[in-house]
């Protein structure tokens, strides 16, 4: 197995920060993967996937994982869907498309998403309306402990918004996720930005909704080869009742979603663009102009950079509304 040293990481974070890892791995197999946490049991571990969704701030002492698990592969087909096992490493785009192309509805409001596969469960993907738990059947993983093949079942992996037992725990490596998709296709609205973009088209196709979803989001969000980010960064704010009505208080159309057990989703976009840091830049780093939930590198290498702006974001919209904003993107 290939074990490089002193890697540099700028090509693997889609911010683009320089910093190098002490190790670095790409097993393209489950067993060279189980070979290295073997062979590396007392080194501090990191897995990354195409790292769209984090920067490093400062050098990695230890070994970083970067599974190259491919392949997609259809378990099981029915008159009424199919289950399909995709690697890892796989796009996760590359994916949609496939899935879309075929008439496999379930994961086309996650079109253009950017990044692997694997990464999907870990903070349970999710956009216009729809999550990734919702078509996810199987996780399969192995423990870095112990080296050990598990597969989690949906129900086992803990799916919550931006949430997962992957996620929480971190002891386990994605090796391939199984998804069941349907094939059959009716468009629901569940999202406004998006009825919006079909509002001519009573009747959407699949591949119609992945065309939609796509303009919305090359209009909103920046590409991260050009401008480099990590999509939204922060997590929309979950509020108890007597937050949201103190928020209410403040901000009178602040948009407020019911997210059960009496609890309630705020939008950390709008309250970053009424702190008045929608556009707002410091050196290198700011606000993108076009949607406020995305943080935008202008050029520089230094993590440290990225992290004291977040902290003035972070500041400015807890002086202004008393709500702390919880980053979504992971910082190392
Ligand atoms: N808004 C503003 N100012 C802005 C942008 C948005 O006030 O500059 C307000 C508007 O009220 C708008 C609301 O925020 O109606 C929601 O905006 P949007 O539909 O763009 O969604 P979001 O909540 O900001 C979430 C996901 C995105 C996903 C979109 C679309 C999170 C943290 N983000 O963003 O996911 O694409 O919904 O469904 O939940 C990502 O996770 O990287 C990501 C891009």
């Amino acid at each position: 197995m290939n074990i490089q040293h002193n890697i540099q990481l700028q090509p693997y974070n889609s911010f683009k920060t320089k910093a190098l890892s002490k190790l670095f791995a790409q097993p393209a197999t489950v067993t060279e993967l189980q070979e290295i946490l073997s062979e590396y049991k007392t080194e501090k571990k990191l897995i990354i996937g195409k790292g769209c969704n984090l920067f490093f701030t400062r050098n990695f002492d230890g070994l970083i994982i970067k599974p190259e698990i491919y392949g997609i592969h259809i378990l099981e087909e029915d008159a009424a869907g199919v289950e399909i096992e995709v690697g890892a490493a796989e796009e996760w785009d590359k994916f949609v498309e496939f899935c879309v192309s075929r008439g496999y509805s379930g994961v086309e409001n996650l079109s253009l998403i950017p990044g692997t596969a694997g990464a999907a469960p870990i903070q349970n993907i999710g956009a216009y309306g729809a999550e990734v738990k919702d078509v996810i059947t199987c996780v399969k993983t192995v423990e870095i402990e112990s080296g050990h093949i598990q597969n989690f079942s949906n129900a086992a992996c803990g799916f919550a918004y931006r949430n997962s037992i992957f996620k929480q725990t971190q002891k386990f490596v994605i090796t391939s996720v199984v998804f069941r998709l349907s094939k059959s296709f009716t468009y629901i609205e569940k999202y406004a930005d998006l009825n919006l973009e079909l509002k001519n088209n009573s009747n959407p196709s699949l591949s119609q909704v992945r065309e939609a979803i796509i303009r919305i989001r090359t209009r909103k969000l920046p590409d991260y080869l050009e401008l480099p980010n990590a999509g939204s960064f922060f997590k929309n704010p979950i509020l108890s009742k007597p937050e949201k009505e103190k928020l209410l208080t403040l901000l009178p159309d602040a948009p407020v979603y019911n997210a059960g057990n009496d609890s309630f989703k705020t939008s950390a976009a709008y309250l970053i663009e009424k702190a008045g840091c929608k556009g707002k830049r410091k050196g290198n780093v700011g606000i993108y102009d076009h949607h406020a939930l995305i943080v935008v590198n202008y050029g520089t290498e230094n993590g440290e950079e990225i992290l004291s702006f977040i902290q003035d974001v972070q500041y400015e919209v807890q002086l202004k509304f008393n709500i702390e904003l919880e980053p979504e993107v992971w910082i190392y």
